[in-house]
């Protein structure tokens, strides 16, 4: 194995960021940056990372700590821990059948596993290949009969949970993907640079196109024939997605889902209420990643408002630059029942399949026991801003 002098990794990977590094080097960098990068100057993805690393715990000494349990109960299921593997569209490219192996490790961890629209394998094939149903995120998407079946598909594979993503209603723009000529009108120099990249890459090529096959949308076999690449999501998305969405739709979502509903992309208070208003079971804190709007409040910095304006109706859920499952004790101190985590599993199936997953999510798990007992707690039960660090303002205000 290659050694790189910005991030060494002597013999085995021991963090997130480790899974990151062997990622980094077994994919195409267009898909790397595809699941790196953010949206525009990446103000907000930067943001989403420093703010959880100012955010401090208090350490508290000197109490018996002796039986410690992470374990959550999250929108009526328990969780072994307080995190759900996030909804992360073109999984599948990342490393063969990817969604199968991410479902595979987070129910042997005892966690939700959250299968996207724009997935590759189908919800039936992640179905299949676990014991738990996984939790569906949509989109609300122009074709609302399509929308409607993808609903009855998710409810006919047991689904508790459906996630409805509702920060994409016009599209930010990630200039990673306009470089690498994945997007936008390349040249043909371009595109032919951008075939280098994936034919310098056996190891993926092996994994994925020869062993991962068929690489389509599972759940948009119909409305999206084409192969599944960045560009063809691209393209369905400015095709699909429908700006003129407002909370009535929600409300139309609700009445044609009888499980839990949750909407996803929340960061203002206000519009927490209104999703209460519309009778939503959990509201999640999210930018997306950083992927949509730049230069909106980290997730870290929107929570504790958020939780204030709806903590006491409904549960809170938040992601966001989540790495350690010391940022997932921060989060749950700022209020979140449970947090999502997007990249980490990403870089991890990619790195090393379903192993991968299971050992993150593992390294996760050590670090909240660590964080618990010397926070003074032996659960998440009494948790709170109390803490962390300087209680009442844990970020500095600008
Ligand atoms: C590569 C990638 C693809 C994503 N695809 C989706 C998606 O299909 N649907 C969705 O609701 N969110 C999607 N997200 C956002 C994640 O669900 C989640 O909000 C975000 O990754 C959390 O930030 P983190 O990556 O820092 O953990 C995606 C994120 C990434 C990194």
């Amino acid at each position: 194995m290659r050694l790189r002098a910005d991030r060494p990794l002597d013999l085995a990977p021991a963090t997130v960021l480790d899974y990151r590094e062997l990622a980094r080097r077994r994919l195409p960098r267009q898909l790397f940056d595809y699941i790196d990068g953010g949206a525009y100057e990446e103000v907000t993805l930067r943001a989403n990372v420093a703010d959880l690393e100012r955010v401090l715990l208090r350490q508290v000494v000197m109490r018996d700590v002796s039986s410690r349990d992470p374990a959550v109960e999250v929108l009526g299921q328990r969780l072994a821990l307080p995190v759900i593997l996030a909804p992360v569209g073109l999984g599948g490219m990342f490393a063969r059948r990817a969604e199968v192996q991410a479902a595979r490790a987070a129910e042997k961890a005892g966690v939700p596993f959250i299968e996207s629209t724009v997935s590759i394998c189908s919800i039936e094939e992640v179905a299949r290949a676990t014991a738990t149903p996984p939790w569906f995120q949509l989109y609300v998407m122009r074709d609302r009969g399509y929308a409607e079946e993808l609903m009855s598909r998710a409810k006919a594979v047991g689904s508790p949970v459906l996630v409805l993503t509702i920060d994409l209603a016009v599209v930010g723009a990630r200039h990673r993907d306009t470089r690498n000529a994945v997007v936008g009108d390349p040249s043909p120099w371009a595109k032919v640079l951008r075939g280098l990249d994936l034919a310098s890459h056996p190891h993926w090529i092996r994994d994925v196109p020869l062993a991962g096959k068929p690489l389509t949308f599972g759940n948009l076999e119909r409305a999206v024939p084409d192969a599944g690449t960045p560009a063809a999501f691209r393209e369905w998305v400015d095709a699909q997605f429908d700006p003129s969405v407002t909370w009535d739709d929600i409300a139309w979502v609700r009445e044609n889902w009888d499980g839990r509903l949750v909407v996803k992309g929340v960061l203002d208070p206000e519009d927490a209420r209104r999703a209460v208003d519309v009778g939503i079971d959990a509201v999640l804190v999210s930018n997306h990643g950083g992927r949509q709007l730049d230069s909106v409040p980290s997730t870290a910095r929107a929570l504790p408002d958020v939780v204030d304006a709806v903590g006491d109706q409904v549960e809170v859920l938040a992601d966001g630059g989540v790495r350690t499952g010391l940022d997932v004790v921060k989060m749950l101190a700022l209020g979140a029942s449970a947090v999502l985590i997007g990249r980490a599993w990403a870089w991890a199936v990619a790195a090393r399949g379903e192993a991968g997953v299971r050992h993150v999510l593992e390294v996760m798990k050590a670090d909240i026991d660590v964080a618990l007992g010397l926070t003074g707690h032996t659960s998440f039960a009494d948790l709170d801003r109390s803490t962390l660090y300087q209680a009442d303002s844990p970020i500095p205000r600008p």
